[in-house]
Formats: C-alpha cells, sequence, structure tokens
C-alpha cells in the first residue's frame, strides 16, 4: 500500500486510521502487507532500521536520491521514504493554512518510490493506493514500468477516501514528473485545463474502491460528483464501495488508556467518571452541568464536516438543555465560530483549538451525544468510534454516516439545513431526559460490531479476484 499518513506515525484524519489497521487485518487473515510512507519530521529516524541507501527516485530530468527506513508494527511492514529536501518540514501537505507549492513533486516522488519498492524492498500482487497522494501510481505502472517484466501481473487498487481533495496542479508540472505534452488529453491526466492525479487513479487503476456503499452511490451523481462522476460511471463495474472498520485495539472504552475509568455494555459506571473527567479537563463544572447533554465533535474543521450549519442555529441549539465540548483545527472561519459560542456561553460551551489524540479519546467516552452535521462523509470513523463508546450520534444521513447509523442507535437527519440539525438534536436532547430509554439506545450502539473482519475480508476478495 502507498499512502501520505497512517496511524500511529502521521495523521491528519481517518486516513491515517485506516492505515494504521486495514493493513493488520490484512496481514491477521494470511496476507503479506508493506506500507510505503513519507518520512516526515515528525517521525523520528531514531526508531526506525534504515534497510536501503541510494534509493533512486527518477522524476523528469532530475534524479532524488532517497533512504528507505523500516518499522515493523502490528504484522506489518511500514517502509519510509526519507528525502529530507520534500518531507523533513512542520506538516504533512501544508504550513500556515497553505499548500506546500511543491506538492506535486513530493507526492509524484512517493509513487515513483512506490513502483520502484516493488523491484528493490517487496515483491508484490497488489499495489494499493490510497487517495490522491498516491493516485499517480496506476499511471507509472502503465506508461513507464508497463515494459518490465517485474510488473507484468501487478494489479492496483486505487481507494477514493475523500473525491474533494484531487491533487490538481498546473500543466506545467508534467515535464517535472516525468511525462511529456502527450499526457496532457482527456485520456490521460487532463481534467479540465489542469493535470488531476485522482483521476489518474480512477481512470488507470485495475479497481476502484471508496469507503462506504452510500458514498460509492453518491459520487456517480453530479451532486457529489466533484465533476468526476462521468469517468465514476464509466467505471461503474470497477467501483466497490466497502465500509471502513473501526480498529477497537484503540477505540474501546474497555482498554482505552486515555479515558478515566473503563467501562462496557455490561458495566456502565465508568461513563459517569469520564463525564466528570471530560468536563474538568476542559474548564466545564459537572455540577452545573449535571442534567444538560453534552455534545461532542472532534474534527478536522473544514466545510466538508458541516459546522456552517452550526452557526447557523447556535442560538436556537444554546437555548436547549445542552453544552458542547468541541476539538478541532483547520480553517479560520470555523475557529472563529467555535470561539465566538465559547465567549458567548462560558460554562457550556469549551472550544479546544488544535489537535490532541487524549483529548479525543474523552471526549468520546466522555460526551452524551456526538455531532456530525456533515455536508458529505466517505466514511466517518467518529460515529463509528462514537456507537462503540455509548455516545450517541447525531448525524447528518450521508455517505457513511447513513451505513452506520441507525434510527435505534443514534438521531440522523438528511437535508443539509439548519432547521434539520435543530430538530435533530431538540429530539435527542429530549430523548436524553428518558433515562431508561436512553441506556437502551447507548446499549443498542455499544453492541454494534464495526471491526475490521468484515471489510478486510471483503478487500482478500477484490485482491484475489485480481490476482488470478
Ligand atoms: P476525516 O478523515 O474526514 O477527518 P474521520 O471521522 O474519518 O474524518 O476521521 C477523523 C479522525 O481524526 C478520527 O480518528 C478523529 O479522532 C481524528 N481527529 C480529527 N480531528 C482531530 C483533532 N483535532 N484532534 C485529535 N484527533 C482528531
Ligand atoms: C476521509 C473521509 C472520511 C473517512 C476517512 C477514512 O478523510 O473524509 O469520511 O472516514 O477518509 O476513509
Amino acid at each position: 500500500m502507498v499512502a501520505s499518513e497512517a496511524a500511529p506515525y502521521a495523521k491528519s484524519g481517518g486516513l491515517a486510521d485506516v492505515l494504521g489497521a486495514l493493513p493488520t487485518a490484512l496481514a491477521e487473515r494470511g496476507a503479506k502487507v508493506a506500507v510505503l510512507l513519507p518520512r516526515y519530521q515528525s517521525i523520528p529516524r531514531a526508531q526506525l532500521r534504515r534497510v536501503y541507501d541510494d534509493f533512486p527516485v527518477v522524476l523528469g530530468q532530475d534524479v532524488y536520491r532517497g533512504e528507505i527506513y523500516l518499522h515493523e508494527h502490528r504484522g506489518v511492514r511500514f517502509y519510509f521514504l526519507d528525502i529530507p529536501a520534500f518531507y523533513n518540514r512542520r506538516g504533512l501537505y501544508f504550513e500556515d493554512g497553505k499548500d506546500y507549492p511543491d506538492n506535486f513533486l513530493r507526492f509524484a516522488a512517493l509513487n515513483v518510490a512506490g513502483c520502484e519498492a516493488i523491484r528493490r524492498l517487496f515483491r508484490a500482487d497488489i499495489l494499493h493506493c490510497h487517495d490522491w497522494q498516491a493516485g499517480l501510481i496506476p499511471y507509472y505502472l502503465s506508461k513507464r514500468y508497463g515494459v518490465d517484466p517485474t510488473f507484468a501481473s501487478v494489479k492496483t487498487v486505487f481507494t477514493i477516501h475523500n473525491l474533494a481533495y484531487q491533487g490538481i496542479f498546473g500543466r506545467d508540472v508534467l515535464p517535472r514528473i516525468g511525462f511529456g505534452e502527450s499526457a496532457f488529453t482527456s485520456g490521460d491526466l487532463e481534467f479540465y485545463g489542469n493535470v488531476s492525479y485522482l483521476k489518474a487513479g480512477i481512470a488507470f487503476a485495475d479497481v476502484i474502491t471508496t469507503v462506504s456503499p452510500t458514498y460509492a452511490r453518491e459520487i456517480q451523481t453530479p451532486d457529489a460528483g466533484w465533476g468526476v462522476d462521468g469517468l465514476l460511471r464509466s467505471r461503474a463495474q470497477d467501483l466497490h464501495g466497502i465500509l471502513n472498520g473501526a480498529d477497537y485495539t484503540i477505540w474501546d472504552p474497555a482498554t482505552d488508556p486515555h479515558i478515566a475509568a473503563p467501562y462496557d455494555a455490561r458495566k456502565l459506571d465508568g461513563k459517569a467518571a469520564c463525564r466528570e473527567d471530560l468536563l474538568r479537563t476542559v474548564g466545564l463544572d459537572p455540577e452545573a452541568l449535571k442534567t444538560a447533554a453534552v455534545a461532542g465533535i472532534v474534527a478536522r474543521l473544514s466545510s466538508q464536516k458541516g459546522f456552517d450549519l452550526v452557526a447557523e442555529v447556535a442560538g436556537e441549539l444554546m437555548n436547549e438543555n445542552l453544552a458542547l465540548v468541541v476539538l478541532g483545527a483547520g480553517e479560520h472561519r470555523y475557529e472563529a465560530v467555535f470561539h465566538h459560542l465559547a465567549e458567548r456561553y462560558p460554562g457550556r460551551v469549551a472550544f479546544r483549538n488544535g489537535y490532541d489524540d487524549a483529548l479525543a479519546h474523552k471526549i468520546e467516552a466522555g460526551a452524551d451525544l456526538f455531532l456530525m452535521p456533515s455536508q458529505y462523509e466517505p466514511c466517518g470513523l467518529n460515529q463509528i468510534y462514537s456507537l462503540r463508546y455509548g455516545t450517541v450520534p447525531v448525524v447528518r444521513a450521508v455517505g457513511g454516516l447513513e451505513d452506520t447509523v441507525t434510527g435505534e442507535t443514534g438521531f440522523k437527519f438528511s437535508g443539509y439545513s439548519g432547521q434539520e440539525l435543530l430538530a435533530a438534536v431538540r429530539e435527542a436532547v429530549n430523548a436524553f431526559e428518558n433515562k431508561k430509554a436512553w441506556k437502551k439506545r447507548m446499549l443498542a450502539g455499544m453492541k454494534q460490531d464495526f471491526s475490521w473482519s468484515a471489510s478486510a475480508e471483503h478487500m482478500l476478495a477484490l485482491y484475489q479476484t485480481l490476482a488470478s
């Protein structure tokens, strides 16, 4: 597999959770799996073993010489491509809100290295590429490596975790990533006058997957297709929606080291201690909020996540017996929304602006409700974690949210409107008052099984069909 993030090494969102768990689930079922990642600054070399010097990455006229490091983790080999000029930076993709201008080179290098890895590091039947950052691989295989017998039987899988991020660059990047003008046609890399790495993955991979069945349908429509729906429809036979799983070795209140007290469906007592601990941690008073429904939010603050709706009806939401604990970082306008709410409702709204893994776990455990009003959501993992933590999700019924939350385990609304969000939250807050029914709802969620086993079996079957 080739990707730009994987837990526990480098994470900005759910992609990392998937790359941290799916490979192990496959390995447990007999596959031999390796993952190639960039060696970012945040991954200290001291923890890794150097296994290859002078690893050549040829891009156009330039040869970048990297080193490869290795770390084995839960049955999987994680290889790290170390080219300090590309990856030894503070961010994964951007700094101070600005994308790195050489992202086209940084990820093209990762893709070439992914192909070279098959020659030099790890013989594979399948090259599984994740998101636009690995989208060029099927294209390199078809155009550059196709003649080499090493690659004759290598098949590619391209997984779309988020269609909105496409890796779009100007036509002038072509020579720098090793292609001539002939690559700039609609049957190749050209996409509305630019070059698209995402399109390369979709058009040239043997098989395409995405992370929930509903999202697989949605992205074939103009409304949610981000300009690629036509191409996706033309490949509908090769497009599979396979729901992500949750890694319950990391996200389970019975064993979670970050939370105040363990609990599970048989013994729920610990959750009250987690609630109290969460509220104290973020500076809210558990006594004052005894009867309030505490809603949690943990998210990248991007327009995808639907917080425009929260902003739209914030006043009415806060008329309810509700408290809000928010952890997130991203676009400044959403940070401003939550800063403002915390100022306006001190004692009832707490906002932590940043990335904090331990606090994310505390929110999953300590909140009563979990809010995900997403505009679109390819899969979404937090609502799946919330179910296991007995933290009832209130979600918009799109993508993976639709596929994982039911009327029995959570609250759903469908239109992208503040009023619909408000109605769903009101329903949840009212339901929270009936403790007996609430407990039943919590337990229904906690008993759901979204472990990786079903998805990993599905993926293996797909690999097997391809390899044969
Ligand atoms: P997405 O991949 O679109 O961000 P997911 O729900 O699939 O959404 O996954 C988000 C993952 O990132 C979860 O593991 C969540 O806990 C984590 N996460 C998001 N924002 C933060 C944050 N500010 N601090 C800690 N963890 C975060
Ligand atoms: C993306 C999506 C999210 C999904 C994650 C893992 O970041 O936004 O919905 O859960 O990838 O596939």
